[in-house]
């Protein structure tokens, strides 16, 4: 069985550049080149949810040459790739604070979500300024302020970022880290989680293909009984 919706935390771009001698930046590098293989893949194989832990809230305590490599990286990413995005039919959506991001980088992710918003052959969601906590606080905060008094699940998942898209069956994280680091919170509660020693930027398609494989084999049960 494929999954629906995979997410991706994509660790270990600089233990990467660091075991070829190589600076971070190029670990960034090749992790966001990393990206685009992997949305051709899943794109082949029918998957059509992707959602990538891009740069998380607490990233922007990093160096400040570091997070600004990034921010040109994530512009260089799109006035690279947009065209062929669009031409896949790809639509992409970002999960997250924007208000967070300087204004070239605004205008580079508002323009990727404008001009891909009629597509839906493959949903691609970059998570930026992101963080699962203050994700549904400020869903919490949303429904205060429209002075909603009670919600179920399903009207809840309406104040998500990733409102209209069906929860995260499968979570890869590279790099040997045992951990979820604030992301997707709620969208998790069902998913199968599958970590990978093997850091992002080498995490090609045989090891994607791998992880879908072990996916395959996995008997979901969201809490009820086996299936006979
Ligand atoms: C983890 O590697 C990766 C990130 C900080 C975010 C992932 C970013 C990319 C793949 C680049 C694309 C994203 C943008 C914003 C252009 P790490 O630096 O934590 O690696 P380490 O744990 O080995 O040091």
């Amino acid at each position: 069985m494929i999954p629906i919706h995979v997410g991706f935390i994509m660790d270990g771009n600089g233990r990467w550049a660091k075991s070829r001698g190589l600076p971070r930046s190029a670990g960034h590098r090749a992790g966001t080149e990393n990206i685009r293989h992997i949305i051709r893949t899943s794109k082949d194989l029918g998957i059509k949810y992707l959602s990538f832990y891009a740069f998380s809230t607490e990233n922007f305590k990093r160096p400040v040459e570091e997070v600004t490599f990034l921010m040109n990286l994530l512009i260089e990413f799109f006035n690279k790739e947009l065209p062929e995005l669009i031409e896949e039919g790809a639509r992409i959506h970002i999960l997250g604070d924007l208000s967070l991001f300087k204004p070239p980088v605004r205008f580079v992710l508002e323009k990727a979500i404008k001009s891909t918003a009629d597509n839906d052959k493959i949903h691609v969601c970059l998570a930026l300024g992101y963080g699962g906590r203050a994700e549904i606080v400020r869903a919490v905060n949303q429904i205060i302020a429209e002075g909603i008094k009670k919600v179920d699940e399903e009207s809840f998942e309406d104040y998500l970022y990733t409102a209209g898209m069906p929860q995260v069956d499968f979570l890869i994280r590279t790099s040997g880290e045992l951990r979820i680091s604030n992301f997707l919170l709620y969208q998790l509660a069902y998913s199968e989680l599958y970590f990978t020693p093997v850091y992002w930027p080498d995490f090609g398609k045989e090891s994607y293909m791998e992880a879908l494989e072990d996916f395959a084999r996995r008997n979901r049960r969201f809490g009820g009984v086996e299936d006979e």
